[in-house]
């Protein structure tokens, strides 16, 4: 399926809000059902709010993963902000630089089946995620 391959620039609510869409869709041609197709949703939702709060902008990738018989999708949210000085703090459930609930990133990792986080100080962020059919 290398055609359902999309990259979406996150800079305003409207540009999430269209990632978001395009990635329920890949979601859904993917075979991913109603619960499941939210929770992925949910997690672009997360990690572009993060984005446009925190970097100001950056990309959401979204693409199909196919792996010994298992179907699957794979997100790529990434910035070239002021990335995360401490990632074992911002990974804490209610820890937020921003005022806000701090459960982005820890409920992002809890939806999906693969979580992986880098970044660099003053460089950017990269959160993949991954989830099974
Ligand atoms: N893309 C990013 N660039 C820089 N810092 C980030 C980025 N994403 C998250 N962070 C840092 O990690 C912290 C935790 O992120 P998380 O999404 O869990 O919580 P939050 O965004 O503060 O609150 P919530 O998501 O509940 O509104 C943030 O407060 C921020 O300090
Ligand atoms: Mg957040």
């Amino acid at each position: 399926m290398p055609f359902d391959r999309y990259s979406t620039p996150v800079r305003t609510e409207t540009e999430l809000t269209l990632a978001i869409v395009q990635v329920g869709k890949l979601a859904e041609k993917v075979g991913f059902k109603n619960g499941a197709k939210s929770m992925i949703m949910t997690a672009a939702s997360e990690l572009g709010r993060n984005i446009l709060k925190y970097a100001g902008s950056g990309n959401i990738h979204v693409a199909p993963l196919v792996k010994d018989h298992k179907k699957g999708i794979e997100l790529i949210a990434m910035d070239h902000g002021p990335g995360i000085e401490n990632v074992d703090l911002a990974m804490q459930d209610a820890f937020s630089s921003g005022g806000t609930l701090g459960l982005g990133l820890p409920g992002v990792k809890r939806m999906m089946d693969e979580f992986t986080l880098d970044t660099t100080p003053k460089r950017g962020t990269t959160v993949t995620i991954r989830k099974w059919v």
